[in-house]
């Protein structure tokens, strides 16, 4: 993604910055040795999720004892827009992400994907973009449509489609209406009746925008597309105003590690952390897979000294899309080829654990201004002290004010293919046919090929992903635009899929992900689509006034004039492979779909354990994904508690 406007402002050298981390430090335990000798509950990670979770379960039974094992630590990280650091030379840069580089990608001439998850107290909600979005009705009805077709799932009173998990959404987040002048200045709009929540986790308008924001904006409506009241109420094709995890009068980030965790726990004696300890695996001692929950084995991530924790009720699983795969490998969980290949017994064959990994990616649309352009304010507005030193004090003020309060944007464009593509159904087409007899094991890992369960399970998919795509109310690209000369375009639902695997090398390392994009030549041209409705933003009024010319593909004239493969070569060699959006490598599907946990996130053949995180979503949302993420873990914690308290 180019922010480098953004970063211009970050890296530049403001006034001195102090920031007292909002976190209640207190009852947080460094050493394994000063735990109790059990728990009721015990959540590996301490993110999005599990904080989500943990809280959830404190509150319902003030009898009961939760412990949270998180790898990071409890301290605070520049949001990506907070001065005096931006999220890639900030919070990237502190320490508190795991740095993932992927395989190298054959489709995308090798590169390779490079994506992060957060490692602190708030996991990736407390470095994450803040761009607090819902994905459309028809996304999770498409979840509904991949479970359905086995017991567990038909007869099952949980409900994973949109009318399951929107009084969750409501739930899990506080929306407060911006200021009535911050309202007219920016033209916002909003539907109070898509909220009604009042967790402290905060879903705000930013007071700012840059002087051209519109812009996009003005060229999205003249290309047709509909302005949109609201997008968080389950429909989202056309153009948004997307919320901002922040706090409505501050304008800081706000995460699960504050809302979630500092906010509640010093009026919760039953909820316990422990930081910067890493979950290595879980254990079923005698390898009774029918006796659980089973023992958490933990070491401190500068020692190599193991200790096992006691969970008396559940042991959920919650270290995010790449580590829970991995904790479930550790403990011999998995495809048997990944076990296999790691020197350690198959405890359990559950071939799905790893697979299904999905992320958002796509090209990027470009254009330069030849006449003078006059944007006010813009981000060279801060390279003036006078303009730059009192944006800092807006910031301060209360209510804080300015552009440190913008985060990454929150103007998005959400569009259906049959909206933006005139051959939306040939497209749609293959996309079925391939799922019922064409050759879909020829884009598929090796993996896949020695558990037909996956196979089954991928075909289903791409069903319901046809269907999708076929919907013209369903978005299939998002571009989001702040300011200047760039807008990304989004592929908000891939065919291909990765594979996350334990690294046999650093079996307590980062494991090694394989991302695989474009490997299914149907993503290829469905970019292809978006890319060539997209570039028409360039020939409109709106841009054209200010003499836009498209900057895309590069001056070598690859790709001028539009020929497809052109286009193709083009994008296989500067498409972004990952928009942080990773998910579904432990999916929610039924076994015979390759599918990891149940309806109820328990994993399928291990009592006492669930996993509640990204991995367990069963495909890609037209959305961020952490307000999915809380959403989901809101589910499963009522699933948890009513449960619980039988
Ligand atoms: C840089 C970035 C930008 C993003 N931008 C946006 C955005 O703008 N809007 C949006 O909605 N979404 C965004 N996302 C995605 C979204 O934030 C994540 O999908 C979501 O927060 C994931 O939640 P989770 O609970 O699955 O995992 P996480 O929140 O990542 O939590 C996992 C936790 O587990 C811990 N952990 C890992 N391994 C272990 C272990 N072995 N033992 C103990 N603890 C462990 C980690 O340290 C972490 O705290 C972004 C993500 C990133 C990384
Ligand atoms: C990143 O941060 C380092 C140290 O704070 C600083 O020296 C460097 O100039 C920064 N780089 C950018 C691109 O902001
Ligand atoms: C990618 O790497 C593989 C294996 O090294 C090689 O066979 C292939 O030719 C490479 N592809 C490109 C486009 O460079
Ligand atoms: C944890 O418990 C399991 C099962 O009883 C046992 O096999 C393992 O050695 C224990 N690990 C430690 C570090 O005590
Ligand atoms: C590991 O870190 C903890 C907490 O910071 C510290 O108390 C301990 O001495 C460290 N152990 C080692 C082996 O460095
Ligand atoms: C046009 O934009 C591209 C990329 O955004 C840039 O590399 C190039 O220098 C620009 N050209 C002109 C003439 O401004
Ligand atoms: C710098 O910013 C201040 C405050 O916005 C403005 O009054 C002043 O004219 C600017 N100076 C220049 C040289 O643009
Ligand atoms: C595809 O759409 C076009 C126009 O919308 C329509 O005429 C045609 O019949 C459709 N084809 C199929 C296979 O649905």
């Amino acid at each position: 993604m180019r922010f480098s406007k953004l970063q211009l402002i970050g890296s530049l050298a403001l006034a001195r910055w102090t920031f007292a981390a909002p976190h209640a430090h207190a009852s947080v335990k460094r050493e394994a040795s000063k735990l109790g000798e059990s728990y009721d509950f015990i959540v590996a990670g301490g993110g999005t999720s599990g904080l989500t979770v943990a809280d959830r379960l404190t509150e319902a039974f003030p009898d009961k004892t939760v412990l949270v094992v998180e790898y990071g630590d409890i301290e605070y990280a520049a949001g990506i827009f907070d001065p005096p650091t931006t999220l890639w030379n900030g919070s990237l840069g502190l320490g508190s992400t795991f740095l993932f580089r992927s395989l190298p990608i054959p489709d995308l001439n090798n590169r390779s994907a490079v994506t992060v998850g957060g490692k602190l107290v708030g996991g990736s909600s407390a470095v994450n973009g803040m761009f607090f979005d819902r994905g459309s009705r028809f996304d999770y009805d498409a979840w509904a449509q991949a479970q359905a077709g086995e017991r567990d799932f038909d007869e099952s009173p949980e409900k994973w489609n949109w009318d399951g998990l929107f009084p969750f959404f409501k739930k899990s987040v506080t929306f407060t209406e911006p200021d009535a002048d911050v309202a007219a200045a920016y033209g916002y709009t909003w539907d109070k009746s898509a909220y009604g929540g009042t967790t402290p986790i905060y879903a705000s308008m930013p007071p700012f925008e840059w002087g051209d924001n519109g812009v996009a904006r003005e060229a999205w409506k003249e290309m047709g597309v509909k302005v949109l009241t609201e997008c968080a109420g389950g429909d989202k094709n056309g153009i948004c105003w997307a919320p901002t995890s922040e706090h409505p009068v501050t304008a800081r980030r706000s995460h699960a590690g504050i809302g979630h965790y500092s906010a509640v726990v010093g009026s919760r004696p039953n909820y316990e952390m422990l930081v910067k300890h890493q979950v290595t695996r879980v254990v079923y001692p005698g390898g009774d897979l029918k006796s659980g929950p089973p023992m958490v084995e933990v070491r401190a991530v500068n020692g190599s000294v193991l200790f096992n924790l006691t969970a008396k009720a559940e042991v959920i699983l919650s270290a995010g899309v790449f580590n829970t795969p991995a904790i479930l490998q550790r403990s011999g969980i998995g495809h048997q080829s990944i076990i296999s290949r790691l020197g350690i017994p198959l405890v359990l064959d559950s071939p799905g654990v790893g697979l299904n990994l999905q992320d958002h990616s796509g090209p990027s649309l470009s254009w330069n201004y030849t006449k003078p352009t006059h944007f006010t304010p813009s981000p060279d507005d801060m390279l003036n002290s006078t303009f730059a030193a009192a944006a800092l004090s807006a910031f301060d003020a209360t209510p804080a004010r300015g552009p440190f309060t913008l985060a990454m944007g929150n103007s998005g464009l959400f569009l259906s293919l049959p909206a933006l593509s005139p051959t939306a159904n040939q497209t749609t087409a293959r996309i079925a046919a391939l799922g019922i007899t064409g050759p879909a094991q020829m884009y598929l890992h090796n993996l896949y090929m020695s558990a037909p369960a996956l196979l089954t399970g991928y075909r289903h998919q791409l069903g319901a992903l046809a269907a999708l795509l076929s919907n013209p109310a369903a978005p299939s690209l998002e571009a989001v635009f702040a300011t200047g000369t760039s807008v990304p375009l989004i592929n908000l639902h891939p065919l291909s899929r990765g594979v996350v695997r334990v690294d046999p090398a650093d079996p307590l390392g980062l494991p090694i992900v394989d991302y695989r994009t474009a490997s299914n030549p149907l993503d290829m041209e469905v970019y292809l689509s978006h890319f060539r409705y997209l570039r028409g933003m360039v020939g409109t009024q709106a841009l054209a006034r200010h003499g836009a010319r498209e900057a895309t593909p590069p001056a070598s004239g690859e790709g001028k004039g539009g020929e497809d493969e052109a286009l193709v070569a083009w994008m296989r060699g500067s498409l972004t492979p990952s928009y942080m959006h990773a998910c579904c490598t432990a999916a929610m599907l039924p076994r015979r779909f390759g599918g990891v946990v149940g309806p109820d996130l328990k994993v399928f053949g291990a009592a006492g354990l669930r996993v509640v995180d990204a991995s367990v979503f069963p495909m890609l949302v037209g959305a961020h994904l952490s307000a999915t993420a809380y959403a989901v873990a809101e589910k499963a914690a009522d699933i948890i508690i009513r449960k619980w308290a039988e």
